[in-house]
């Protein structure tokens, strides 16, 4: 094991930061390849929380190496707001510690308003995004008009660039949303500061992490978001705006495919979203009330509250195909502990016939059925098992059942957020 992959299955908040922190025991170099502080990942050491949105979670060890990959988009308030948050906690934040990649773009203001002002123009088809300009910033980067990290650093290309761009998205602010236009001599001073507070982490990432895996270093690649959030293959357009499964990891850092050995699915054992779009399985009910306060689904990052609903294996199959799951890893199988019986969806029924893959088209999928199996209940014992052997006999039915189904071996169990609250069951 070289190069793995840590990825959620679902549609985010998986328990990705719980398992990144697990796993990055085990690795040299923690590194994010896509998505930006639209993503909240938690990590529980000790009796301390942590909440990280763009650093990634390997940061919280003193003795790994921790990377910003060119397909993640920075905000560079965000960025400092965070290192911020960190040394307060009394975890360093260093150019030793954390490196960004100088091809990885940045978000602007006028990102982040845009943002806002499109979900507002979109009514009520809107998408339900974090706000944190995400959307908006890939866009520019496809168009062609991104501004980059190395830019930033470039002082005469920053400010052409900047004085450019802000002009044109002060048109299109103002003249299409009727919003009000930004100040570009108040960017230029903002973001001038920044990148004299930036430039000491930047470096070629690419070249890095390469080196690091010839090296025969561990390298851990946190995903962020879920596999049904993938701009290709999740619920367009109810998704975020890059790949989260794994293909990104190529682009995202710039290493073939061929070095990645791994990939673990994180999957809930049952199924949650924040945001708008379809969920065949989502619980309208008190039983979905009760999934959300027993598991405290509220967004880390927007504190939304989270939609839940039953375990959908038709989801979970989906990320085993799209990224080459070669485990899953499973998590709060506690949050279920107390329910008489526990529902799975195995299949959806569509047009007479039973598929066992999402359908592309929202209409098709909203005249979509689950198919469900029905499960037997398991007590809190399950919150104190550490061995595979010592949790319930249903719980391990319902694992076993998602193994099977899914095809693909579970390599960890996790009963609560904690550290020590994991098992491992075999090899990733
Ligand atoms: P991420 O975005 O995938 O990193 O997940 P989030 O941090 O947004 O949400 C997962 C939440 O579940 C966090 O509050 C974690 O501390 C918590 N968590 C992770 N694994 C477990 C588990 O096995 N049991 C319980 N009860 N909580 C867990
Ligand atoms: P982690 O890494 C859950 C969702 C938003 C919205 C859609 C688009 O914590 O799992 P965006 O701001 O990205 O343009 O929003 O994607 N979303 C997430 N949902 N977990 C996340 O990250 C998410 N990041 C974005 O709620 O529906
Ligand atoms: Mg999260």
């Amino acid at each position: 094991m070289s190069a793995f992959i840590v990825l959620g299955a679902q549609w985010g908040d998986e328990g990705k930061g719980k398992m990144t922190d697990y796993l990055a025991e085990e690795a040299e170099v923690v590194v994010r390849f896509q998505g930006g502080n639209n993503a909240g990942h938690t990590v529980e050491v000790g009796e301390r929380q942590y909440k990280l949105h763009l650093i990634p979670s390997g940061i919280l060890y003193d003795n790994k190496l921790n990377v910003i990959g060119n397909g993640v988009v920075v905000d560079p308030k965000a960025l400092f707001e965070e290192i911020g948050y960190l040394e307060k906690e009394g975890v360093k934040v260093t150019p030793e510690k954390l490196i960004i990649s100088d091809r990885a773009h940045v978000i602007m203001p006028y990102h982040k308003l845009l943002d806002k002002l499109k979900e507002k123009a979109r009514g009520k088809n809107d998408i339900g995004t974090t706000g944190k300009g995400i959307g908006p910033c890939y866009t520019d980067k496809i168009e062609r008009s991104g501004i980059r990290i190395c830019d930033l650093l470039h002082e005469k290309v920053f400010e052409e660039k900047l004085r450019e761009y802000t002009a044109m998205k002060n048109a299109y602010i103002t003249k299409v949303y009727g919003g009000e236009a930004l100040d570009v001599e108040r960017i230029l001073k903002e973001y001038t500061e920044y990148a004299k507070r930036i430039r000491p982490f930047v470096q070629d990432t690419s070249v890095k992490v390469y080196n690091e895996i010839k090296a025969n270093k561990n390298v851990l690649f946190e995903g962020a978001q879920g596999m049904l959030l993938d701009i290709d293959c999740g619920t367009y357009p109810y998704v975020t705006s890059s790949n989260t499964t794994a293909g990104g990891v190529s682009n995202g850092i710039g290493i073939g495919p061929n070095m990645i050995t791994n990939a673990v699915g994180i999957a809930k054992a049952y199924t949650t979203r924040v945001g708008k779009g379809p969920f065949p399985t989502e619980l309208l009910d008190e039983v979905g009330e009760w999934i959300r306060e027993t598991g405290h689904e509220y967004g880390v990052t927007t504190g939304r509250k989270r939609r839940c609903g039953w375990l959908d294996l038709v989801i979970v199959k989906s990320a085993v195909r799209v990224s080459g799951l070669t485990s899953l890893a499973v998590t709060k199988i506690d949050t279920l502990a107390g329910l008489e019986n526990i529902k799975v969806c195995v299949g959806y029924k569509f047009n007479g016939d039973v598929i066992d893959y999402f359908p592309a088209s929202l209409e098709d999928l909203a005249n979509c059925e689950p198919v469900y199996e029905i499960f037997d209940g398991w007590d809190n014992s399950v919150a104190d098992a550490r061995r595979y052997e010592d949790l319930p006999a249903n719980a391990k039915k319902y694992l076993e059942r998602i193994a099977e189904f899914t095809e693909t071996k579970i390599s960890i169990v996790s009963v609560g957020p904690k550290r020590d609250q994991t098992m491992r069951v075999s090899e990733i």
